[in-house]
């Protein structure tokens, strides 16, 4: 089953090594014999990506948890910051799964969702043709008829997945940091345990906004080693830069090289905001019945997203700046927002003597240093010792798109990084 899975994802071959390309292929449609998409349907910034074709990347961590999910039966904790792609890479996993024949539930948290509604979800989303052995239940949707009308405890599902015939049955929950009751989170914790000790093809694939596996399931030790935990990093500069010229291109729409790269330097590694971005230049572009973006069109696209970021960022931005009369810290806020960050959007520091510190390879004058400090715009990165990051990714953004506006990008600093640093994706293997 996992080689016919592996086929499906990666394309012709029947080992997993032999058959990973280093991307997946992204089709897009050759303006010879395909008539232009438009600009909307192209460029998705407020919703997942949904099939193979339309994924960018992530080709290490679909190996990594379908290998989890698969050949080493282990739940999952897939997590990040907000955007960074969890659901659109949990969706071509699915895919992947139901296609090689693997059941997979599916359930979205809200923030008043608990225990029971949530595995009531899960059972929900499955057909009823799935259940054992019939039963008729009016009120009842899919396989929830197999679980008892009672509030659910961890118990009622060891004794739900025997009820069905769906061997392996893998539950996949999104959203799980919205849920607010703090027993939800033992309660899954519980049934966690309760399936693996007793070796049930049941498993979990949760997925939230985190920063940890612990802020996303609470201190669980002793269901640790059943589980892979797997932080999403941001994609890197050559997977933006390939996301925004495909989707110019499949909008029959060529971006210059110079509007690609600096689409991929503001997104700095966030998906979502590079395709907000690559829809706006291409908004603009179509609207100045143009076939090409230049820096201009950058520019004109650049002013909407500033009008159009939240308040609390630009007052962010106003206040630290003097109202963009402070040169000084303008200079030093451009300069941190360029300089080199690793895929997790951290930054090593270097002190250098009396007058400066090198941040990403950016050297800024002590006192801005100190500035950025007491407003609050970098913060240490736990457990990384002489690393910092923004402590708000949507200022750093929101520096760049100024930058773009007001003329200083490019001039200052230089020369502004191409490529991200490659790190090695630290995925831990909880016992495995
Ligand atoms: N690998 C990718 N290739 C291309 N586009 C992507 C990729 N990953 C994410 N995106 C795009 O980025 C945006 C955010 O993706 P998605 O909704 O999957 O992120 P998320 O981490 O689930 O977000 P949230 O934390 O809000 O739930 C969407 O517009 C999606 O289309
Ligand atoms: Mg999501």
């Amino acid at each position: 089953m996992i080689r016919q899975l592996w086929r499906w994802m990666f394309g012709r071959g029947n080992s997993r090594r032999a058959a990973v390309p280093t991307q997946i292929p992204v089709i897009v449609p050759s303006r010879a014999d395909h008539k232009p998409m438009r600009p909307s349907e192209v460029f998705t910034p407020t919703k997942p990506r949904v099939g193979r074709h339309a994924l960018i990347g992530r080709q290490e961590e679909i190996e990594i948890i379908v290998q989890a999910l698969i050949e080493d039966k282990a739940h999952v904790v897939l997590y990040s910051e907000r955007g960074r792609g969890k659901t659109s890479l949990a969706n071509i996993i699915i895919e992947g799964l139901r296609r090689s024949g693997v059941i997979v539930a599916q359930h979205s948290c809200e923030a008043s969702s608990t225990f029971d509604s949530i595995m009531r979800g899960l059972a929900r989303s499955l057909p009823a043709a799935l259940l054992a052995n019939p039963v008729r239940a009016e009120e009842c949707q899919g396989c929830e008829a197999a679980l008892p009308g009672a509030s659910l405890r961890p118990a009622d599902i060891v004794d739900f997945q025997p009820r069905l015939t769906a061997r392996p049955l893998i539950c996949v929950i999104d959203e799980f940091d919205r849920v607010q009751d703090a027993a939800t989170r033992t309660l899954l914790a519980d049934t966690i345990k309760q399936v693996s000790d007793r070796g049930l093809p049941l498993l979990f694939m949760i997925i939230g906004v985190s920063d940890s596996l612990e802020q996303i399931l609470g201190q669980h030790p002793s269901i640790q080693r059943n589980l892979v935990s797997v932080p999403l990093p941001l994609l890197s500069a050559d997977n933006i830069m390939g996301l925004v010229d495909m989707g110019a291109e499949a909008a029959g729409l060529s971006y210059s090289s110079e509007v690609i790269e600096a689409i991929a330097i503001i997104a700095g590694g966030m998906p979502y905001i590079a395709q907000l971005l690559g829809l706006r230049v291409a908004q603009v572009t179509t609207r100045r019945d143009a076939t090409t973006a230049d820096m201009q069109t950058l520019m004109i696209a650049a002013l909407r997203m500033i009008r159009e970021t939240p308040a609390p960022t630009a007052a962010r931005y106003d206040e630290i700046t003097a109202g963009g009369e402070d040169e000084d810290v303008l200079a030093a806020l451009r300069q941190v927002a360029t300089a080199t960050q690793d895929l997790w959007g951290h930054m090593s520091t270097k002190d250098t003597g009396v007058d400066t510190v090198v941040v990403g390879g950016a050297r800024i004058g002590r006192r801005s240093w100190l500035a950025l400090h007491e407003w609050g715009v970098l913060q240490p990165c736990t457990g990384k010792p002489g690393f910092v990051t923004f402590a708000d990714r949507s200022l750093r953004q929101y520096i760049l798109l100024h930058s773009v506006v007001d003329g200083t990008w490019g001039a200052d600093p230089k020369p502004i990084p191409r490529q991200m640093e490659e790190v090695a994706v630290p995925i831990q293997r909880i016992g495995l």
